[in-house]
């Protein structure tokens, strides 16, 4: 199993983000802790969100920011409690004299002031702000009493402010920030997060995320159109026999079962599958690799594709008989079979995408891919490349919980600008939600919504399936 490395491996951690102008640098401090291996969860003031956009951190910590302390999550949790429990460090930086304040009296007004109140895990604070400010004995008072909390304080070096001028009041060199939470959490056994009351049930001793119990509806994917394929492609030897795999279409249906959930249209392209699929999805079968292929090429006309998300869940079959017989091949003659390799639907697929974006100047649809490996990830990343895809989800199909026909799965998430993703043995359905969940932040930061990539392009996709249906 490939994991991320690093001195913060598996940690979670919240940055809080206040209003300095060095807030530009919490995005840095975000991807260094994320180097470490550590998976961060970002709160931020309303004056933070005046220097950084949202978006920038959502889409780099690959979770939804929490600004408004008045907010709920998908579950039914208060933002800034959940926070305070799920994290096993939380660091402020830049933490500027008004935040001190605030925090020293247990004023919280902001997420970050009532997420460590809340909590009993270590903070580590980083001071950004004017020299004088910083020397003001109301200022020095208030780091005092975080001292006494028992916070670290990462103290501001000297060097020149956003005033023009030079003095002590610098966020403190990065690496110094990263250095200290380590430090921090040496020793702090790790801990499981904490499930949202009615969280989906898991087996006993896996830790479920606080992300995986989500909302039963949280319409985040309204107007938007999924394609996912599913099970595995049976490709003909003769009219009776074929060359399967073990693939039963469970993780691609639990993909389009969260995205209908989640509000959007959804289209299930159905290999061989053992489970029904969801109510509510336009089902297109296509049973061999080649009908897949007229399947994909359908939704990915030269005009543009007709889809926001495609999830290529499926088990496309790699080699295919030659020359299927076109009569039953008796016992007594025997059978060599001579194989073909068959074309990477989903890197062709991710080829003509791009063509069709391009002609139709329209954002491009996310697209993920799954790795079946067997023992170790090393080629997944080459995988990822070579697919020309956002998200390529990896599971070692040979290890405990993972393999085909289970309702469990343990996955890495592998994308090209974040560290993978290692998340615990889930239930395929939580781990449909979390890959959205990720998905979702990814399309906001795309800002699809043009061309047939929209519900509306799903009825002229469902269409245009129709028509391959029929000529198949
Ligand atoms: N895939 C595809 N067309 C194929 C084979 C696979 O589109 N002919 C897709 C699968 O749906 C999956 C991804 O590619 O999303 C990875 O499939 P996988 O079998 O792990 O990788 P392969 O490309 O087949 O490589 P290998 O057989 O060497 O593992």
């Amino acid at each position: 199993m490939t994991e991320t490395a690093g001195r913060l491996r598996n940690r979670r951690l919240a940055l809080g983000i206040t209003g300095s102008i060095a807030a530009y640098k919490a995005v840095e401090l975000l991807r260094m802790l994320q180097n470490e291996g550590a998976d961060v969860r970002v709160l931020m003031t309303t004056s933070a969100v005046e220097f950084i956009g949202p978006l920038t951190v959502e889409t780099l910590s690959h979770h939804p920011v929490d600004s408004d302390v008045l907010s709920l999550r998908g579950d039914g949790r208060i933002g800034h409690i959940a926070a305070a429990h799920d994290v096993e460090a939380i660091v402020v930086a830049p933490a500027t004299a008004h935040w001190l304040g605030t925090m020293a009296n247990g004023m919280p007004g902001d997420t970050i002031t009532a997420a460590c109140l809340a909590t009993s895990v270590p903070v580590i604070v980083a001071p950004a702000m004017d020299g004088g400010m910083y020397a003001h004995p109301a200022t020095q008072a208030n780091v005092a009493r975080l001292r006494e909390f028992g916070y670290r304080i990462v103290d501001p070096e000297p060097g020149v402010l956003a005033s023009g001028m030079t003095g002590p009041g610098r966020l403190a060199a990065l690496q110094r920030i990263v250095d200290a939470i380590v430090e921090a959490l040496s020793g702090v056994p790790p801990t499981a997060p904490v499930a949202a009351p009615g969280a989906p049930e898991s087996a006993p001793g896996v830790a479920v995320s606080g992300d995986v119990a989500a909302a039963p509806s949280r319409n985040d994917l309204a107007g938007r159109h999924v394609v996912v394929t599913a099970g595995g492609t049976a490709e003909p030897i003769d009219p009776v026999r074929f060359v399967g795999n073990r693939s039963t279409g469970k993780m691609g249906i639990a993909v389009a079962a969260d995205a209908l959930d989640r509000g959007a249209a959804v289209t299930l392209i159905l290999a061989n599958v053992s489970v029904d699929p969801p109510a509510g999805a336009h089902v297109a079968r296509a049973e061999t690799a080649a009908q897949m292929q007229a399947a994909l090429q359908a939704l990915t006309p030269p005009e543009g594709p007709r889809f926001d998300i495609l999830v290529m869940a499926a088990a496309v079959a790699d080699f295919r008989p030659k020359a299927p017989s076109g009569k039953k091949v008796s016992r007594a003659s025997g059978l060599t079979l001579e194989m073909d390799a068959t074309p990477d639907l989903l890197a062709e697929t991710a080829d003509r995408v791009r063509a069709g974006t391009r002609a139709a100047g329209a954002s491009r649809p996310i697209l993920v891919g799954f790795a079946a490996e067997t023992g170790s990830f090393d080629r997944v990343a080459d995988k990822l490349r070579g697919k020309g895809v956002d998200l390529l989800v990896a599971n070692d199909v040979e290890a405990p919980g993972s393999g085909f026909g289970t309702d469990t799965n343990k996955v890495t998430i592998y994308s090209m600008d974040a560290p993978p993703e290692a998340l615990p043995l889930l239930s395929k359905r939580e781990v449909a939600e979390l890959l959205l969940d990720r998905v979702v932040v990814r399309l906001a930061s795309a800002a699809i919504g043009v061309g047939g990539g929209t519900a509306a392009g799903g009825t002229a996709a469902v269409a245009a399936l129709q028509a391959t249906e029929v000529s198949q």
